[in-house]
């Protein structure tokens, strides 16, 4: 399987009217091309390509989607295939994964048990090491406690010891039974290119356990004790097949409650911070291990909170690094607020300075909007510089477009015009600029994740799955957004979807997205109830979260795949309505039009003389309800 990733980098080079201009004649109609469509026979054109969203679309065949489609269509290849052949054009490395295959996919579980197996053995080695061996009892234990760590807490981390030597915990692994290749698929012995020996990773170092959310130590970190010197200051485990630096917060297990709790967690940099932080008390409290933030780190904090605090160790150039970072927050719509602390402290230190709720004063009374606070460290860097104060306010501008709430962007451009010093309506242009960019962005992901879908379930669908799997998804759409709303005087929108689904039995979904959703409302003493919009752009389940996060991300422009597929539904409020009904109209067409194709393969079948009459007159009736729905439909279009 090609990583989601990869598929985005690709569809991002491959420019949809490059890939179809190869085997179309486009020519320009504003936004769009146009030209004739390769898939069938056509004199007046009905093939549009539209760029900004990567998508070729034909009104006379119906065939449509992106530049990976166009030439699985056109060349007759596979999925993976026409990514390929893509790739190669464009000099894209495209990422593969095994789990396609399912006997890789059983060795790859193999080899993490495995692994798993000797992370759990080298925690217990390396605490018996601490606690019952003379040297770590008296080199180890003396440094944790002149850290400020008591015995307590030394054993709530299963903190340990690695000793000084080269091959102690190696050979320790393999008397009990651990076989070298095992050993080094954990990260914990290391090869000797010389001659092909062994040696630790961790030697001379005290250990701080790394745990996964689920509590299963995933890897290891050692800190040297004393000065450094020519040695890093910490040696962490390389990634393997449990540990992927990039998807992992340091203590978001031991956290994690303390985070739903507060509805806040405390973002630091190292491990010695959150360790001095939970035992003062303050157990809400991670290490993104010293790194910028990661996309798949803010992940995992959306599941838990969408308030964040980040506490920056009191240098400006660590300051600057991680703005970056901060600005996926955003996107994320998690509130981002930050502390800076005095030059040359960092929590650890200000922590044990201050005292537990001298430090937790200092946090509430210092926290700022993280907006402002880059506002104004990247102003006063620029000082009186016209052409640096500009640079700076294009930066800060930045930041604000990846907030996706509109009411939010504008109280925070109200108050940047105060902090920057300058007119409202310059700030607003030059901000609605980057937000045009960047919407552009948002729909070309959120179409490609939408072709993903639609790629998923293709095989179970018989007919014209475009259609069928957008105007499901055009229904969660209208919920997220309307549900609440009022349908007519005696119900809500929600009721009467509900109504409309639970009443006609021949109402069933195909996309196994949208029946998860349908699926999802919680029941209240036997009533289905909305749970609201909330309740899903923060649902676990990322297949729920990320479909209503692309939802909302799109400032409710409707995603034009839905109106190219003939979804006739308008943004404005007053419209849901009709929308709602069209739908649920186009949902029974299908359905009909389904069962007409079933009862004409039945005319075609050897006994089918003996019930012809009774087939033709159904069919005759079908067709007339088929005919209503089209005029109903019709009408409720036209009133757009
Ligand atoms: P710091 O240098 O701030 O260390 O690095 P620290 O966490 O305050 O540790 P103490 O208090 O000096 O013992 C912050 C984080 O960066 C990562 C670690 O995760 C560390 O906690 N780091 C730092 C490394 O991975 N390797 C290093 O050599 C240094
Ligand atoms: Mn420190």
């Amino acid at each position: 399987m090609i990583s989601p990733n990869s598929i985005d980098q690709l569809l991002n080079a491959a420019s949809v009217e490059d890939v179809v201009g190869d085997y179309v004649n486009l020519k320009r109609s504003g936004s769009r091309f146009k030209g004739n469509c390769p898939f069938h026979d056509e004199k007046t054109p009905s093939f549009t390509v539209t760029p900004s969203l990567g998508i070729y679309k034909c009104f006379g065949c119906q065939k449509g989607g992106n530049s990976i489609q166009f030439l699985m269509d056109i060349e007759n290849l596979s999925f993976t295939e026409s990514a390929r052949m893509l790739a190669k054009r464009y000099g894209i490395d495209l990422v593969e994964t095994n789990v396609g295959n399912k006997q890789e996919y059983e060795e790859t579980q193999k080899l993490r048990e495995g692994v798993q197996a000797v992370n759990d053995f080298a925690m217990e080695f390396f605490s018996q090491q601490l606690h019952q061996e003379n040297e770590g009892k008296n080199i180890a234990i003396p440094y944790f406690r002149e850290r400020g760590f008591t015995l307590e807490t030394i054993k709530k981390w299963n903190l340990g010891y690695s000793p000084e030597s080269w091959d102690a915990f190696h050979k320790a692994a393999k008397k009990a039974g651990y076989k070298d290749d095992l050993l080094k698929s954990a990260g914990l012995i290391k090869t000797r290119e010389s001659d092909g020996s062994h040696y630790d990773l961790f030697r001379n170092r005290v250990i701080f356990p790394l745990l996964a959310v689920s509590g299963k130590v995933v890897g290891f970190a050692g800190r040297i004790m004393g000065k450094v010197e020519n040695a890093p200051k910490y040696v962490n485990s390389p990634e393997t097949e449990l540990y992927k630096k990039s998807d992992f917060l340091f203590a978001l297990f031991q956290a994690k409650n303390a985070i739903k709790k507060q509805d806040k967690v405390l973002l630091t940099e190292g491990y010695t911070d959150v360790i001095t932080l939970h035992q003062a008390g303050i157990e809400n409290a991670v290490a993104s291990s010293g790194t910028a933030l990661t996309p798949g780190q803010i992940k995992l904090i959306k599941r838990f909170t969408y308030n964040a605090t980040v506490i920056y160790d009191g240098d400006t150039a660590g300051i600057k690094a991680s703005l970056r970072g901060i600005d996926l927050l955003l996107a994320d719509e998690i509130n981002v607020r930050v502390v800076p602390l005095p030059e040359g402290e960092d929590p650890d230190s200000y922590c044990k300075k201050l005292g537990p709720e001298g430090f937790q004063d200092y946090i509430l009374q210092n926290e700022k909007n993280f907006i402002f606070f880059k506002a104004e460290l990247l102003l006063s860097g620029a000082k009186d510089d016209p052409i640096l104060k500009s640079d700076a306010i294009k930066d800060i501008l930045q930041s604000v477009a990846h907030i996706a709430d509109a009411l939010k962007r504008n109280a925070l451009i109200k108050e940047l015009t105060r902090i920057c010093d300058v007119k409202e309506e310059i700030l607003a242009q030059e901000l609605g600029k980057l937000l045009r960019q960047s919407i552009i962005q948002d729909k070309k992901q959120f179409l490609n994740q939408v072709d993903n879908v639609i790629k998923l379930s293709i095989d179970d669908i018989p007919q014209n799955p475009l259609t069928d799997i957008h105007q499901e998804f055009a229904l969660i759409r209208l919920l997220l957004i309307h549900a609440h709303k009022s349908f007519d005087e005696t119900q809500t929108v929600f009721e009467f979807v509900i109504q409309e689904y639970l009443a006609d039995e021949s109402i069933f979904f195909k996309d196994p997205l949208t029946i998860k959703f349908m699926n999802s409302f919680p029941d209240e003493e036997g009533i289905k109830v909305w749970p609201g919009a909330e309740f899903y752009i923060r649902h676990i389940d990322t297949e729920l979260s990320s479909f209503a996060a692309g939802v909302f991300s799109n400032d409710h422009v409707l995603s034009p795949a839905y109106l190219d597929n003939l979804i006739y539904v308008k943004t404005e409020d007053d419209s849901y309505r009709d929308a709602v009904i069209a739908i649920f109209l186009n949902i029974r067409r299908t359905k009909i039009e389904e069962i007409i194709i079933a009862e004409q393969q039945k005319l075609m079948e050897p006994d089918a003389e003996d019930s012809i009459d009774e087939t033709l007159e159904y069919l005759d009736y079908l067709n007339t309800i088929k005919i209503e729905i089209a005029n109903k439909l019709g009408n409720v279009v036209s009133r757009f």
